[in-house]
């Protein structure tokens, strides 16, 4: 089932998403419906706070990035923690499925550790780095009740502050199923 994306302003994607157990309820389900809202807007990660959901769960899928590490890069990440991040860091212009329209450059790592769940609770330590390291951190800041827009430069917030006002409220073009907070 394709769910509605939340859109900027809605007070769930400004909140730290809470920890699951495996028995958390339809969890399968809600994975599934979850891939089918993000390949319904051409995603390549989507996080639960962005459909409502304020718990530690995002899922990625980067087969349509080249040459990704791993390959297709299709995994669920369930409690994830990032331990460690390193390296260069690297500009990169991210977009996300509840600030549609908007992009902009963004500064991170390019490596990281993380621990996480997969979709069956088995644990596992990894080391990404490069476009999946980029789409787990985008993800985990979700988690974390933080957006990309958050991590751009002062001017930059400035002349997106009447934009991301009319995203809150509904006011943009977009071609998947979302939900405004002021509308
Ligand atoms: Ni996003």
């Amino acid at each position: 089932m394709i769910l509605p994306v939340y859109a900027i302003g809605f007070p769930v994607l400004r909140q730290k998403a809470k920890e699951i157990t495996p028995d958390y309820p339809e969890l399968n389900q809600l994975i599934a419906d979850m891939y089918e809202t993000m390949y319904a807007s051409n995603g390549i990660g989507l996080a639960a706070p962005q459909i409502g959901l304020g718990i530690r769960l995002f899922i990625t899928d980067g087969s349509e990035i080249d040459d990704i590490q791993p390959e297709g890069f299709k995994q669920v990440f369930i409690n994830p923690e990032i331990l460690e991040e390193f390296d260069t860091r690297w500009d990169y212009e991210e977009g996300c499925l509840s600030i549609p329209t908007v992009r902009a450059d963004v500064n991170r790592h390019s490596k990281l550790v993380i621990r996480y769940f997969d979709e069956h609770f088995k644990e596992h330590v990894e080391e990404y780095d490069g476009m999946a390291a980029r789409i787990i951190q985008h993800e985990y800041d979700h988690l974390e009740g933080i957006l990309f827009t958050d991590r751009i430069t002062p001017l930059k917030r400035t002349m997106l502050k009447t934009k991301l006002n009319n995203i809150a409220a509904g006011r943009v073009n977009v071609q998947y199923k979302m939900k405004f907070a002021k509308r």
